[in-house]
């Protein structure tokens, strides 16, 4: 079922740590940030220079295909980006099929682009890819006059017959999705007039902050009980503009946990992106009790950026309102791990939205714990994590579905465990995060490489 390029896979055997983890590290930057530099500087006029790039495999498919849309995009140095691009409407018909790997962000935020272009293309990626809906866009993408062929299911591999003068849209978001809400704006850079989406629940907003960066209007409007409503207008001039990508919040949330729960832990991470929509998991460890520190807190390239210290101590169970998910929902199975070491039992209210991830990272996470001796149910769309007290017995096998979030949330469960907790594959972890291991071996934790 994998693509012919899939990673070979590399098992890893995860002991307790012997000693508490310690240092200061910065994280690879942003995913979501990392793919929209790519591809917005792709579609500006000019030269854009980007730094602090995430250079993990799900952003090297969106720079592959947006050299492949006839953007010049190049590595300058490790992080440091160049793209050049010719305006909007300028991209060239792919000569090949895009393989977007791993990445549903790239899939679907592409989607939106491909659309609004009078081009034809087809877009496929690995067995996780292919099996992920992708329905969610081409429904709304149909109306700006493309056609989509996709698998059944609405499944990758999907061909898309763009169209050169697109019709703005204007829809109602059914899902909290940001990758949805950004594949219909992106849509509506190429359309005459006025593009709009409604939000129920606000999702990360990187994708309206660039555009604006970039010089496109984009005005938000609240709709009440948190939701929002996004205006575009069409056919702006896109101008090429530096992009400061900064620390992942999702990435860094593995480093932080760990240092919150193995015992005597400090670690301080560095440049870590707090955009208010993306920092639910830190909210949350705080109600567990979780010693987070804040320092240094600035603003760089339009984001809030700040330090993080995490120092370890007691935490206990927590009930996650369903409003939050969506600014933490990468970070369900390591906030999972963390409530299973926890005292007392911890709810995560509606994570319907998990079952369409990378895996369906609802009963892989349950499977996770399950497999290690922690107590976990699923009632409707809740998961409910019984708290060991810092006693998770461990011994068991993670099967990781192609997923990088459980591999990591399996690692850190490792570092807590009585027995050693046996991963099967962490190869996919280099889709956000290569070095992982690296730098957990940096701080202390002692993982055989
Ligand atoms: C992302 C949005 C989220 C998130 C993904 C990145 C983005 O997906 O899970 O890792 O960059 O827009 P959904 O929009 O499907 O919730």
């Amino acid at each position: 079922m994998e693509s012919m390029n899939a990673p070979a896979s590399r098992p890893l055997t995860v002991r307790s740590a012997t000693t508490p983890l310690s240092g200061s590290v910065a994280v690879p930057g942003d995913k979501s940030i990392s793919h929209r530099a790519l591809m917005f500087a792709a579609l500006a006029r000019g030269e854009t220079g980007i730094t602090g790039l995430l250079e993990g495999e799900d952003v090297l498919r969106t720079a592959a295909a947006m050299r492949a849309l006839g953007a010049t995009v190049t590595r300058v140095a490790p992080g440091t980006w160049q793209v050049t691009g010719q305006g909007l409407g300028a991209l060239q018909e792919p000569d090949d099929v895009l393989d977007m790997g791993n990445s549903g962000t790239a899939a679907r935020l592409l989607s939106g682009i491909l659309a609004s272009h009078g081009i034809f293309s087809v877009m496929t990626g690995d067995g996780s890819l292919r099996g992920r809906p992708m329905k969610r866009v081409i429904d709304p993408l149909s109306a700006t006059g493309a056609r989509f062929t996709a698998r059944s299911g609405g499944r990758l591999p999907l061909a898309i017959e763009g169209v050169a003068d697109p019709a703005p849209l204007s829809y109602r978001l059914p899902v909290a999705s940001a990758q949805v809400k950004s594949a219909v704006l992106l849509a509506g850079l190429n359309a005459a007039g006025t593009t709009r989406v409604e939000e129920p629940v606000a999702t990360r907003d990187h994708t309206e902050n660039m555009l604006r960066h970039f010089g496109a209007e984009v005005s938000v409007a609240s709709l009440g009980a948190g939701g929002r409503v996004i205006t575009l207008t069409g056919r702006p001039e896109l101008v090429a503009r530096d992009v400061a990508v900064p620390g992942d919040p999702s990435s860094a949330a593995f480093v932080l946990a760990a240092a919150l729960l193995v015992p005597g832990s400090s670690v301080t991470v560095r440049g870590v992106g707090l955009n208010p929509l993306r920092t639910g998991l830190f909210t949350t460890l705080r109600e567990m009790g979780a010693d987070l520190r804040l320092s240094n807190e600035r603003v760089e390239g339009g984001e809030p950026v700040g330090d993080l210290t995490a120092v370890a101590g007691p935490l206990h169970g927590v009930d996650v309102p369903a409003e939050r998910a969506p600014s933490m929902i990468d970070e369900y199975p390591i906030l999972a791990v963390v409530a299973a070491h926890a005292t007392g039992p911890s709810r995560f209210r509606g994570l319907e939205e998990l079952r369409v991830k990378e895996s369906d990272r609802l009963s892989a996470t349950v499977a996770l714990l399950q497999r290690n001796g922690v107590s976990v149910d699923v009632v409707g769309d809740d998961m409910l994590v019984t708290g060991t007290g810092g006693a998770v017995p461990g011994g068991g096998l993670v099967e990781t579905r192609m997923d990088h979030r459980l591999a990591m949330s399996a690692t850190v469960l490792g570092l807590v465990a009585a027995q050693p907790v046996q991963v099967d594959d962490t190869a996919f972890i280099d889709t956000s995060f290569p070095g992982f291991i690296a730098l957990m071996n940096s701080i202390g934790a002692g993982l055989a490489a």
